[in-house]
C-alpha cells in the first residue's frame, strides 16, 4: 500500500492512524450510548414484567425529559446511536479515501468467480463451499418443487400443513448426525434465536465461546438466562466456571461452533463433551461452517473427531452455506424436536420453509454425500491458501485451513484499503472492520470453495504479498 507523503507533509500511514483514532473514539462513544439505551430497555422490560408500567418513569433520563420536553434523541430515527455509527463509519471511510465495500451487486452465481458491474472477479465472498449453489441438479430440484407446490409454504406447518419435501430434508439431516429427528426453520439466524430463546429461562445459565455468532447471543438475551462467555476454545476455563457456578442454576447450556466463522478454527469437541457430562449440562454445536467442510464425507465436526452424534444434545446448522439454499435446522432427540415443533415461536408462528428451498438443500445434501471428492478438493485448496500465506508471512490468525481463512491487517483502514486494492486487481473479498472484531484484529475474510483453482489461489497470494 502507498505510504507517500501528502500535501501536509504527513505520511499516509500517520494520517491514517490519526483519522482512525478520531474514528474509533467516536464509534466507542456511540457504542456506549447504544449500550446505555439497551440497558435501559432491559431494565424497562424487566420492570414492566415485574411491576406496574408507571415505574418506567423512574429512569433519570426520561424523568428529566418529561419535566421539560422529550429530547430529539428519543423521537428521531436519525438520532439512534446505531444510525449515527453508520454515518461516522461512512465519513471516516471518505476521509481515508476508502470506498464502501458493502452491498456489491452480483450478476451471476457466486462461486469461485462472480460478475459485478459487468466484470468478472475471483470471488472469496461466498459460502458456496462445495459449489452446489448453481449446480444444475440443485436448481432443477428447486424448480420442480415450484412447479409442484408453487413458491410459498403459505403459513406455519402446524397450520398450513406439511409438504413431503420438508419432511424428507429433516430425515436426511437427522441421519447426518445419527440422531432421532430434526426440524427445519426458515432462517439460520432465527433458528438459534428461537431455539435458545424458547428453551431456556431466567433460572438457567448459558455459557458460550467468546467468539460465538450473534444469533446465539440474541437467543440468550431473549431467554433471560444468565450469560457467561469463556475464552475462545478454552474448555478448561469452561470447566472452572462450571465447577463454581453449576449449583446455582437449573438448566445449563454450553454453546460452541463446529468451525468459527470469523477465524476458521475449531474446538476440541471430545473435551467439551467431557466437560458437559461432568457438570450435567446441555451442549449445543453450531455447524453453520463445518457441515460439508469437516470430515471425509463432510458430516461435520462429529465425523472429524469420530464421535457418536448422540453425545451432543443440540446440533444446529444453516441451509445457506454448503446446502445452497436458505433456512436453519436443529437435530437431536425426539423429545427436543417434537417440543420445538409444537412450541418454538419461530416455528409455530412463522411460515414453513418454501418447498423449493427444502428441495434445493436436499439435492445439495445428496450431492455432498455422493461426491466426497468435492470435500477433498476444498480441503486441498484451503490448505494451499493457508500454506502459501504462511510461507509469505501473511497473518492468518488461528485458521486451521478449512474453508474460512482470515488475513489480519491490524486496522480497519488497512483492511478497507486492501480489500479495495484486491478488487481493482480482480479479486472480490470482504473486509471485517471494528466493531465486528477488535480494531487490531480487523481483517479480510476469505471463504474458500472447492471450485477455486490452484492458479486463482496462487494469483491471490501474489497480490496479497505485494499489497500488504
Ligand atoms: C455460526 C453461524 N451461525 C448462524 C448463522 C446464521 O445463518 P443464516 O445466515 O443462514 O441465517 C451464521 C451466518 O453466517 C453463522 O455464521
Amino acid at each position: 500500500m502507498s505510504n507517500h507523503k501528502n500535501l501536509f507533509g504527513l505520511k499516509q500511514s500517520v494520517k491514517d492512524k490519526l483519522a482512525q483514532k478520531v474514528l474509533e473514539k467516536r464509534l466507542k462513544q456511540l457504542e456506549k450510548n447504544k449500550h446505555t439505551s439497551e440497558t435501559h430497555q432491559a431494565n424497562s422490560d424487566s420492570e414492566s414484567r415485574n411491576a406496574s408500567s408507571s415505574r418506567l418513569g423512574t429512569s433519570p433520563r426520561i424523568a428529566h425529559a418529561t419535566k421539560h420536553h422529550i429530547a430529539d434523541e428519543f423521537t428521531r430515527f436519525d438520532q439512534f446511536p446505531g444510525y449515527q455509527q453508520i454515518q461516522v463509519l461512512a465519513k471516516g471511510g471518505e476521509q481515508l479515501g476508502i470506498a464502501s465495500p458493502f452491498f456489491k451487486t452480483h450478476e451471476s452465481v457466486a462461486r469461485n468467480t462472480t460478475q459485478i458491474a459487468g466484470k468478472d472477479y475471483i470471488n472469496y465472498a461466498s459460502y458456496n463451499y462445495l459449489d452446489l449453489c448453481g449446480h444444475p441438479r440443485v436448481s432443477k430440484a428447486a424448480s420442480d418443487a415450484i412447479t409442484q407446490y408453487g413458491t410459498s409454504a403459505s403459513a406455519s406447518r402446524p397450520v398450513a400443513g406439511e409438504r413431503p419435501i420438508q419432511q424428507e430434508l429433516e430425515r436426511a439431516l437427522a441421519n447426518i448426525y445419527g440422531v432421532d429427528d430434526s426440524i427445519v426453520f426458515v432462517s439460520g439466524h432465527a433458528t438459534n434465536v428461537t431455539t435458545i430463546g424458547y428453551l431456556f429461562g431466567r433460572k438457567d445459565l448459558i455459557l458460550h465461546d467468546a467468539l460465538i455468532h450473534n444469533s446465539v447471543l440474541q437467543g440468550i438475551q431473549l431467554s433471560g438466562a444468565k450469560r457467561i462467555p469463556f475464552e475462545h476454545n478454552d474448555w478448561q476455563a469452561l470447566d472452572t466456571i462450571l465447577s463454581r457456578e453449576r449449583g446455582n442454576f437449573e438448566r445449563v447450556l454450553i454453546v460452541i461452533e463446529g468451525i468459527y466463522s470469523m477465524d476458521g478454527d475449531f474446538p476440541d469437541l471430545p473435551q467439551f463433551i467431557a466437560v458437559k457430562q461432568r457438570h450435567n449440562a446441555f451442549l449445543m454445536v453450531d455447524e453453520a461452517h463445518s457441515l460439508g467442510v469437516l470430515g471425509k464425507k463432510g458430516l461435520g465436526i462429529r465425523e472429524h473427531f469420530d464421535i457418536d452424534g448422540k453425545a451432543v444434545d443440540i446440533w444446529m446448522g444453516t441451509l445457506s452455506k454448503t446446502l445452497a439454499s436458505c433456512g436453519g435446522y436443529i437435530a437431536g432427540e425426539s423429545a427436543l424436536i417434537e417440543h420445538l415443533k409444537y412450541y418454538a415461536p419461530g416455528f409455530l408462528y412463522s411460515v414453513g420453509i418454501p418447498p423449493s428451498a427444502a428441495a434445493a438443500s436436499l439435492a445439495a445434501l445428496n450431492l455432498m454425500l455422493a461426491e466426497p471428492e468435492r470435500i477433498a478438493i476444498l480441503k486441498q485448496r484451503s490448505q494451499q491458501f493457508l500454506t502459501l500465506c504462511q510461507q509469505k508471512g501473511i497473518d492468518t490468525g488461528h485458521s486451521a485451513g478449512f474453508s474460512v481463512i482470515p488475513v489480519i491487517t491490524g486496522s480497519s483502514a488497512s483492511a478497507g484499503r486492501l480489500a479495495n486494492t484486491c478488487f481493482d486487481q480482480g479479486i472480490n473479498v470482504q473486509p471485517i472492520f471494528y466493531p465486528a472484531v477488535q480494531e487490531k484484529m480487523a481483517r479480510l475474510r476469505f471463504f474458500i470453495c472447492s471450485s477455486h483453482t490452484q492458479e486463482q489461489i496462487t494469483y491471490t497470494i501474489e497480490v496479497l504479498e505485494k499489497e500488504i
